[in-house]
C-alpha cells in the first residue's frame, strides 16, 4: 500500500531525486501514452499524479498550442516539475488533491492523463467522479498503470530477494496494483460519469540500468525506488548487504546489451466523459 502520507513524505521525496531514472525506466510507456492522446482533440490537458512532470512537460514541448496543467499531492515532486519548466509557457504545476483540484472556468481540462498516477487514490470512486466534475462534455480521459502483481516481475523477481517478502496489500488497496483488475476499474469509471472504457494491455521492458556500469546503476535505484526500496533501508547492514549481493546478480542476469531491464505488464485505459 501506498498512501497519500507517503507520497507526501518518503517515498515522495525518494520520486524526487530519482527522476531521472524513473523517467528513463518509464521512457518506453511515455512513448506509448504521447501515441495513445492522438485518438483525442484536445486543447486544456490536465496530467494526475504528474510527479516530476515528464509526460506533461512532453506534451508542452510537443503542442505549444495546448494548455497543460500537472498536479501531485507531492510539494517535493510539484518542487522538481517546475523546475523543469524552463521557459515553457504553456504548462503550470500545483500541488494539490487530485480529489480535491478546481479548474478555473476557462481552463477545464478536454483530456486527462496520467502516467501511473491514479491507483493510488484514497476513494477512487470519489476522485474520478471529482475528476469527471472539472472536465469538459466529452473529455478524454487516458492513463496507464500496472497489471496484476505476478505479471510484474519488475516487482516479483526484486521482493523475492528480501529476508522476508512484504505482505501483499489488499487487492483494492491504494498502491501499486490497485488497477491490476481492469473490470474493477471499468466498474469505478462508470459509476464515476465516465464512457467508452477501454482497456489494452501493455507488456513492456521497465529499463533499471544503462550507461558505464548498468548493474550498479540498477542496484541504486532498487535501493531508492520501487518494490523492495523501504524493507531494504530498515534490514540490519549484514541482511542489507545479502540483499544487495542477490540483487547485483539478479540484475546481471537481465543486463543486455548496456541495458538491465526487466519486463513489466500494464494497461492502457482509456474513456470518455460520459
Ligand atoms: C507512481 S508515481 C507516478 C508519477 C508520475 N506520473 C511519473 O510517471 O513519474 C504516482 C504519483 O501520484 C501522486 N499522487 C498520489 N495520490 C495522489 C492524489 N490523490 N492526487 C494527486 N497526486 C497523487 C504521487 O505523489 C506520485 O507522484
Amino acid at each position: 500500500m501506498t498512501d497519500a502520507s507517503e507520497w507526501q513524505g518518503r517515498t515522495g521525496e525518494s520520486w524526487a531525486t530519482e527522476w531521472r531514472r524513473t523517467d528513463r525506466s518509464f521512457s518506453l510507456l511515455t512513448e506509448q501514452l504521447l501515441a495513445a492522446t492522438r485518438q483525442f482533440r484536445f486543447k486544456t490537458v490536465l496530467d494526475v499524479g504528474c510527479g516530476a512532470g515528464e509526460l506533461a512537460l512532453a506534451i508542452a514541448r510537443g503542442r505549444p498550442e495546448v494548455s497543460v496543467t500537472g498536479i501531485d499531492i507531492s510539494l517535493q515532486l510539484v518542487d522538481v516539475a517546475n523546475s523543469r519548466a524552463g521557459n515553457l509557457t504553456n504548462i503550470r504545476f500545483e500541488a494539490c488533491d487530485a480529489a480535491a483540484w478546481t479548474a478555473t472556468p476557462d481552463k477545464a481540462p478536454d483530456l486527462i492523463i496520467s502516467r501511473h498516477g491514479v491507483m493510488f487514490f484514497d476513494d477512487p470512486a470519489a476522485a474520478f467522479a471529482h475528476l469527471a466534475g472539472q472536465a469538459q462534455s466529452g473529455a478524454g480521459l487516458l492513463f496507464s498503470c500496472f497489471r496484476e502483481r505476478v505479471r510484474n516481475p519488475f516487482f516479483t523477481e526484486i521482493t523475492r530477494l528480501l529476508p522476508q517478502a512484504p505482505e501483499p496489500a489488499p487487492a483494492d488497496a491504494p498502491g501499486p496494483f490497485a488497477f491490476a483488475d481492469s473490470e474493477r476499474v471499468r466498474g469505478i469509471l462508470t459509476a464515476a460519469g465516465w464512457a467508452d472504457f477501454a482497456a489494452k494491455p501493455l507488456d513492456l521492458p521497465m529499463i533499471a540500468g544503462a550507461g558505464d556500469d548498468p548493474v550498479e546503476e540498477a542496484v541504486a535505484y532498487f535501493l531508492k525506488i520501487g518494490p523492495a526500496a523501504r524493507a531494504a533501508a530498515e534490514l540490519d547492514p549484514a541482511a542489507r548487504e545479502r540483499f544487495i549481493t542477490r540483487l547485483r546478480e539478479l540484475l546481471s542476469r537481465h543486463c543486455f546489451g548496456g541495458i538491465v531491464s526487466l519486463p513489466a505488464a500494464m494497461w492502457l485505459i482509456t474513456a470518455r466523459k460520459g
